[in-house]
């Protein structure tokens, strides 16, 4: 699929927006509304515009949520996936609560390579005000089992925040001394809702003069076929890799090679944009797979050259929820 010069073959799937934890700069603490059961697209009706994606050149889907581990029936949505051929990389963005060694051993069989794991803080105490769960511990063991799997990469997803875990940049940057793993520190996007702000905000600029103050050097890493939005380096002679997604202070919608389905089954091209395109319902009320496949291609057709955090309109700030959309 084409979207001006850009060619589209990843999709990003949100299998629910309920998630376990409530992360300050993802979910309010207030309730929320959650879209209703009915209105959530079933696997069927995701494996099916899975496939006719596939067909226009889909090779590459990723399962977010939410947290895509709370969706009963996950791992036989998996299973199905991972059957689909023209599918070359499967993986899956989580927080790594609802896992246990068992559940990873399983996903590896079924032919998961990569995990990315949300994980902004080693310390227990920081990690529930983040989270406002108590959920370190499984989390970290977790990542463990995912390690000793030989599970390869691990994605460490980590949100810088002023006031939380600022404190942390070296520690966690840190990490990749000790272990193969892609650390990514992610600039806060400000998506409304939520209950951090701007002023919680750290740049990339800023995360880099901490980490090489305290480590030494950066060294620029060629991105590899399975890095997205990351810039990536490495500590001389770490064996793992940092990465710095920059939505904020440096764009990469020139690049960006993905589309959403999101778990209300619209198709939304840009994250940080509000254009969705209902492919639901369609396909509910009998649409046939050409049809389906002339919605995909209108869907693009809305896909934005660059975005701008900075000067945005109402009609761009995400009404919905990360949570909803798949980060
Ligand atoms: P890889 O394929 O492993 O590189 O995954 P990824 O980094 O694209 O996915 P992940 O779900 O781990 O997301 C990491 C961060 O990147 C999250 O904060 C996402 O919201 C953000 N992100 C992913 N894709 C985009 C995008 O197209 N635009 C923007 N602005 N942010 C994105
Ligand atoms: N800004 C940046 N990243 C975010 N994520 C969730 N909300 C935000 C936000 N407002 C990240 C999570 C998760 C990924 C899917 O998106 O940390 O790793
Ligand atoms: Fe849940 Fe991930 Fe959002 Fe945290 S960032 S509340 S783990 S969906």
């Amino acid at each position: 699929m084409i979207a001006g010069t850009r060619t589209i073959n990843y999709l990003r799937i949100s299998v629910t927006d309920r998630c376990n934890f409530r992360c300050i700069y993802c979910i309010p603490a207030a309730p929320f509304k959650v879209i209703a059961h009915d209105s959530i697209a079933r696997y069927e009706e995701i494996l099916r515009i899975v496939r006719i994606g596939c067909d226009m050149g889909i090779s590459k889907v990723r399962v977010t949520g939410g947290e895509p581990f709370v969706r009963k029936g996950i791992f036989s949505f998996i299973r199905r996936l991972c059957r689909i051929p023209q599918l070359k990389d499967i993986s899956i963005t989580t927080n790594g609560s609802r896992l246990n060694r068992d559940k990873i051993k399983a996903l590896m069989d079924m032919g998961i390579q990569r995990l990315n794991f949300s994980l902004d803080t080693l310390v227990p105490e920081t990690f529930i005000r983040i989270t406002r769960r108590d959920r370190f511990q499984r989390v970290w063991d977790n990542i463990m089992a995912a390690y000793d799997l030989g599970m390869s990469p691990i994605k460490i997803n980590t949100v810088a925040l002023k006031g939380f875990n600022d404190n942390e940049i070296q520690a966690i940057a840190g990490l990749t001394w000790k272990y193969p793993f892609h650390v990514r520190f992610i600039e806060y996007m400000p998506m409304g809702h939520t209950d951090v702000g701007e002023a919680q905000q750290i740049l990339t600029r800023d995360i880099k003069h901490i980490i090489i103050a305290a480590h030494g050097p950066l060294t620029a890493v060629p991105k590899g076929v399975n890095d997205g939005p990351a810039k990536t380096y490495r500590l001389i002679g770490a064996p793992g890799i940092l990465g710095f997604i920059t939505p904020v202070s440096s764009h990469f919608c020139s690049e960006c090679n993905r589309l959403r389905l999101t778990a209300r089954g619209t198709l939304r091209p840009c994250l940080l944009r509000n254009n969705e395109t209902d492919i639901l319902t369609p396909l509910r009320n009998g649409a046939d797979d050409e049809a389906l496949k002339q919605i995909m291609i209108t869907a693009l057709k809305d896909k934005p050259l660059d975005h701008s955090l900075e000067k945005r309109t109402a009609r761009d700030i995400p009404l919905n929820h990360m949570t909803s959309i798949g980060g």
